[in-house]
């Protein structure tokens, strides 16, 4: 099943190897790509992973987590960006940018919050975020969706994960709020609904979602809220998405033993994906294409990623389809290397 196509909203991904969004803390101030972004993506499309997802890129400077994160807040950003799209697209991959902004966790200064409370001792207490700031983040969002599809991007990923900022509103470790943004009472939806929506009126192409499936602490969110919190999504057309990237965690500091363990995200993804009907991808120290087909046809999620083993191993996906014996396409320039061939 691995060399399996399937569709995500209108576009066709050639198979079920993902590749997760990893920062590569790369560029510097500008946020600009740098050749390194262009090659080490262009390196994984060659290597046939289907479905490539940019590393977290800031909406606005001040929602990095670093100060070396490749940034979207302006249309100087456009030309890098599509040099990556390009190449991508050259090697028949297809490619989604995970739009992101780190809220108390940025870290390039006092950041801001849903509430004013620091992550943990290491970070300055945040401020709480006013409407009119709110209003700004939501509009930083629209204005990177209109650049990535200036870019060519196949999919939007709105990081929702890992306690960063839109994370910030959904969960109630973090947000205390007793305006009409507070959790009401396990979660809040209106920063997310705005920013889909946001996106929605300026890019046509789908879109998706990567949560923390599971935050890891008893009064924080688990799988079953995430079902509550997609179908409420999908019910309307304007808040609607097309994929959901099951992660976990990042809320609080909390690491639990299983998150050593290989798939360890992948129950959260099956709870999940059995009560909503959109695609579904997680991972987790995968390493192998057995591990892949037991999830796929346990149903359990539709696309999986590999992000550290693609770190190790850029062409995986070829020399998987050369150990299973499919019929995997490798790059022109490299026939002469397709084995038994002289
Ligand atoms: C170097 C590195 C950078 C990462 N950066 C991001 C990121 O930008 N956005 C995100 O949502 N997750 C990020 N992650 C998490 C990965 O997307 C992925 O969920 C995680 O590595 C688990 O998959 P794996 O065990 O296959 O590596 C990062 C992980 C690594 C190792």
């Amino acid at each position: 099943m691995i060399f399996t196509e399937k569709k995500i909203g209108t576009i066709a991904v050639k198979n079920r190897v993902v590749m997760p969004p990893m920062c590569m803390y790369s560029s510097d101030e500008s946020g600009m790509v740098k050749p390194f972004h262009v090659v080490h993506y262009g390196t994984r499309a060659q290597g046939g992973v289907g479905l490539i997802i940019l590393e977290a890129t800031a909406v606005v400077p001040e929602g990095r987590i670093s100060n070396a994160d490749l940034g979207i807040w302006s249309d100087s950003h456009i030309e890098g960006l599509k040099s990556i799209v390009d190449i991508v697209h050259h090697f028949g991959a297809k490619i989604a940018i995970q739009l992101g902004h780190a809220g108390r966790k940025t870290g390039t200064g006092k950041g801001f919050s849903s509430s004013s409370i620091a992550f943990n001792e290491k970070y300055p207490e945040p401020f709480e975020m006013t409407r009119a700031q709110i209003e700004d983040v939501t509009q930083a969002f629209k204005k990177a969706a209109e650049r990535a599809q200036k870019a060519g991007f196949d999919l939007i990923e709105i990081h929702g994960a890992h306690g960063y900022l839109i994370n910030q509103f959904l969960s109630p470790l973090v947000n205390k709020r007793s305006d009409t943004y507070g959790c009401n009472p396990r979660y809040n939806l209106s920063f997310l609904t705005a920013i889909i929506k946001a996106i929605k009126e300026v890019y046509v192409g789908p879109v998706a979602l990567r949560i923390s499936g599971d935050e890891y602490e008893p009064q924080g969110l688990h799988a079953e809220d995430h079902v509550e919190i997609i179908k409420s999504l999908n019910a309307d057309p304007q808040t609607q998405v097309n994929l959901l990237d099951v992660s976990s965690g990042g809320v609080t500091a909390a690491v639990p033993e299983i998150a050593f363990v290989a798939g360890y995200q992948v129950p959260f993804a099956a709870i999940i994906r059995k009560q909503v009907d959109i695609p579904v991808i997680t991972g987790g120290l995968i390493t192998t294409p057995t591990e892949i087909e037991t999830i796929l046809e346990k149903k359990e999620a539709d696309f999986v990623w590999l992000g550290r083993e693609l770190l190790r191993n850029p062409y995986w996906v070829l020399k998987t389809a050369e150990v299973l014996n499919v019929d995997c396409v490798l790059p022109r320039q490299y026939k002469r290397a397709e084995p038994y061939s002289s």
